[in-house]
């Protein structure tokens, strides 16, 4: 078994419940927002990493050190597999102000010349080594130095997020309709991830495919289905182009299909989808402007469960509500989610998820009847 840290993504919350999720053993705690600790019986590799998208970093722990022993450890890791030339590292932080590392990257420097040991840190102006930077990092070392109370944890970095990957799939699929909307897809794992679920999951609201897309390259059979016929053609594109440019093995059965409507013909084990979030929002509106906008998502989400509850579904539903920024504040589905609630589904997992500039942001939510 190994400690490992994770370097949590911006909706820290979110990331905190995504481990929970796929590591259930494995007692993750979120330390002050920028990072979590837990331990893993299983080999964790820069594969695995690359299935969880709310993480930014990972690493291996190797010393809880105080302050006094900061230094020496960080350069006993750094130089114990050095042989030979220059030593090129880098050294983020974590839970400490990014001002330490100036200090911090010097006395390592100079604790490197005591030993003989010519050294050059990759960390440009002083501040944390970014994904990108450490995947041109010579020789990938990197030190996370996390500060817990008066502790500092120190890990090695094993993976990072593979941001090329996440942007290839993004911008270069052969679908993309705005008009539909489009689920970034670290937060389409991070839902996949939250169903807990290894078996099959379906999007009953697929639109371009995007969630079908990530769960199959993390290994999971999918079915996906929209109202929309076209749409659900793009999706098919979609999946097409992702299973030959990422080698997915698993496969996606996409179909048409009205969710309001029971689906007896199907097996599946967990659902994820991000629901219809209403007509795009352009301008910052009043509370009474979204009347008509709650009254038709109301009527399609307690259709929607309604007919889970008919077809006997007691797995986990991941769902991504919306809620819309108006000029009184903050406007949730809360109703929607009481009458979910009322029918017999159990709520274990609500935060939200947004962008400052974004006038619709995304409510994630898990259920399970029960
Ligand atoms: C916000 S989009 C989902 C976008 C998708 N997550 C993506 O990243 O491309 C919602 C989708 O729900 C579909 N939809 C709306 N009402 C539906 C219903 N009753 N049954 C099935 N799909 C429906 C729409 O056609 C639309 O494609």
């Amino acid at each position: 078994m190994s400690t490992y840290i994770f370097v949590l993504g911006k909706d820290s919350e979110l990331s905190v419940a995504e481990l929970s999720a796929r590591y259930p053993s494995s007692n993750p705690v979120g330390k002050g927002g920028e990072f979590a600790m837990l331990e893993l019986n299983e080999a964790f590799d820069q594969k695995e990493f690359n299935y969880l998208g709310g993480q930014i970093k990972a690493g291996e722990v190797f010393a809880k050190v105080t302050k006094r022993d900061l230094i020496s450890s960080i350069a006993d890791n750094l130089s114990a597999d050095h042989e030979s030339g220059k030593l090129n590292y880098g050294v983020s932080v974590y839970g400490l102000s990014e001002r330490n590392l100036r200090l911090l990257l010097l006395d390592l420097k100079k604790e490197f010349r005591k030993r003989g040991i010519g050294s050059r840190f990759a960390n440009q102006n002083f501040i944390n080594i970014s994904a990108a930077q450490y995947k041109g990092l010579k020789g990938k070392k990197e030190v996370l130095v996390c500060k817990d109370g008066e502790d500092y944890h120190l890990a090695r970095v094993v993976a990072v997020q593979d941001i090329d990957g996440y942007s290839i799939r993004d911008f270069d699929k052969p679908f993309r309709d705005m008009k539909v909307g489009m689920l970034p897809p670290k937060l389409a794992q991070i839902m996949v991830n939250l169903t807990g679920s290894d078996g099959t999951v379906w999007d009953p609201f697929c639109g371009g495919g995007v969630l079908i897309m990530e769960g199959l390259l993390m290994g999971h059979e999918m079915l996906g289905s929209d109202i929309n016929e076209k749409t659900l053609h793009g999706a098919q594109r979609n999946v097409q182009w992702v299973t030959k440019e990422f080698s997915a093995k698993a496969g996606a059965d996409l179909f048409v299909h009205d969710a309001t409507r029971p689906l007896p013909t199907k097996n599946f084990d967990a659902i994820a989808c991000e629901g219809y979030l209403g007509p795009p929002q352009t301008r910052l509106k009043s509370k009474r402007e979204f009347n008509p906008v709650i009254a038709e998502l109301s009527e399609l989400y307690s259709k929607f469960f309604r007919s889970l509850k008919a077809g006997g579904f007691n797995g986990p539903v991941v769902i991504g509500l919306p809620f819309y920024k108006t000029r009184e504040g903050e406007l949730s589905l809360d109703e929607v989610i009481r009458g979910i609630e009322k029918m017999g589904f159990k709520k274990d997992l609500s935060l939200k998820y947004a962008r400052k500039d974004q006038l619709v942001g995304r409510h994630i939510l898990r259920f399970r009847f029960s």
